[in-house]
């Protein structure tokens, strides 16, 4: 059976700031999939990470189906609603466009489809990461598929050992999509050459070479590069198929020990180490640190089984602490040098204008 894993995430109000969203929000977004389930969803999924709410929906519509668009888009308004009703912080932030248009890619929620034959046995992971951006991924994800230090079956597995498809974004190029395809083991420099630039090249999928499998898809939107200001940081989402031909969970879980620097943090303008949290997590120090949550599930005949919470072990309590680390290392910093991301990257323009403004007391 083909199944399709759609996974549509937004911030559409939270309580005390930018923080978490309030289980009547949560509730009310339920309520309108609810009634969908068993008719054009076979399966879902809601959880939040930080402030942003994520839909994981299981169906046999295939990717970009119009109608399932519709009822996350539907279902982010009704929690909007409710956001409002309550006096949420943000409400409706992510919602940008002021009327469906086919897909809500582009109008502000993170997306990540992907449809396969089920195997007999389908495990995945969803990530869902707040107070970042799609470039979060690539370092993972590379060492995930790349590299046998994280990812042991490169040389203990001949299919694995074949290597994988990169597919990377150049999101700096808004007129169309405009992508590159790279082969690991051959391609692996010139993949970390673009990689190494997170807020220019995003990795968007992954694909098998021993199956031409699909194995992972990533959100790649960087809404600031379509409406050329700040409306949020772009919190996103991926999807990655486990185990078999493609790397095992734990190989996948791996890197995220490294706690790497990633964009975002406070106003979404420092840099700052990515934790990885328990579902449902809130924020909290300096709006941060930035977080990622990864929900393991098995899917069969597009069911989903329950959800597990992998970073919901004893050895990342010990990676959180030592992240917690790096992240009051670079806090110490402040405003000073890389703490804080290029002017390109802050999220709001008030530094701009400061220069514009200092612009006329320079003098010789
Ligand atoms: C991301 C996030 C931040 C905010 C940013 C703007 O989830 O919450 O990137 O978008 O801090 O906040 P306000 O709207 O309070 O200026
Ligand atoms: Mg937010
Ligand atoms: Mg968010």
């Amino acid at each position: 059976m083909k199944t399709t894993l759609s996974v549509i995430k937004a911030d559409i109000g939270s309580i005390a700031g930018h923080i978490r969203p309030s289980q009547a929000l949560i509730d009310s977004v339920r309520g309108c999939i609810e009634k969908e389930a068993g008719k054009l969803v076979i399966d879902y999924y809601i959880g939040s990470t930080g402030d942003d709410v994520a839909i994981l929906f299981c169906h046999d519509q295939g990717v970009g189906c119009r109608d399932l668009h519709q009822l996350a888009w539907d279902a982010f308004l009704k929690g909007t609603e409710k956001a409002k009703e309550q006096g949420l912080y943000g409400a409706g932030q992510d919602l940008l466009a002021d009327a469906f248009s086919g897909n809500v890619k582009g109008l502000g929620p993170a997306v990540a489809e992907m449809e396969f034959e089920e195997r007999p046995a389908e495990p995945f992971l969803l990530f869902t990461a707040d107070k970042t951006d799609p470039g979060a991924y690539n370092l993972p994800i590379y060492l995930g598929f790349a590299d046998p230090m994280h990812c042991s079956g490169l040389i203990l597995s001949p299919k694995i050992s074949k290597g994988f498809k990169f597919v990377i974004l150049d999101v700096a190029f808004t007129e169309a999509d405009r992508m590159i395809e790279l082969h690991t083991p051959e391609d692996t420099y010139y993949i970390a050459a673009l990689l190494r630039d997170n807020e220019r090249f995003v990795v968007s999928a992954i694909y098998s070479r021993a199956t031409e499998e699909q194995a992972a898809v990533a959100s790649t939107t960087r809404l600031h590069n379509i409406a050329g200001k700040y409306t949020g940081k772009d919190d996103p989402v991926l999807l990655v198929r486990c185990q078999g031909d493609f790397p095992a969970t734990g190989e996948i879980l791996s890197p995220y020990s490294i706690g790497h620097l990633v964009a975002g943090f406070m106003r979404g303008s420092h840099t700052g180490p990515l934790m990885p949290v328990l579902m449902g997590s809130g924020i909290s120090y300096f709006d941060g640190p930035p977080v990622v949550s990864a929900v393991g599930f098995c899917v069969h005949n597009g069911k989903l089984t329950e959800p597990v919470d992998c970073f919901d072990h004893p050895y990342w309590d010990y990676v959180r602490t030592k992240v917690s680390k790096k992240a009051f290392d670079i806090r110490e910093q402040g405003f000073s040098g890389p703490a804080m991301l290029h002017y390109s990257e802050l999220e709001y323009g008030g530094i701009v204008n400061m220069m514009e403004e200092l612009e006329e007391r320079f003098h010789s």
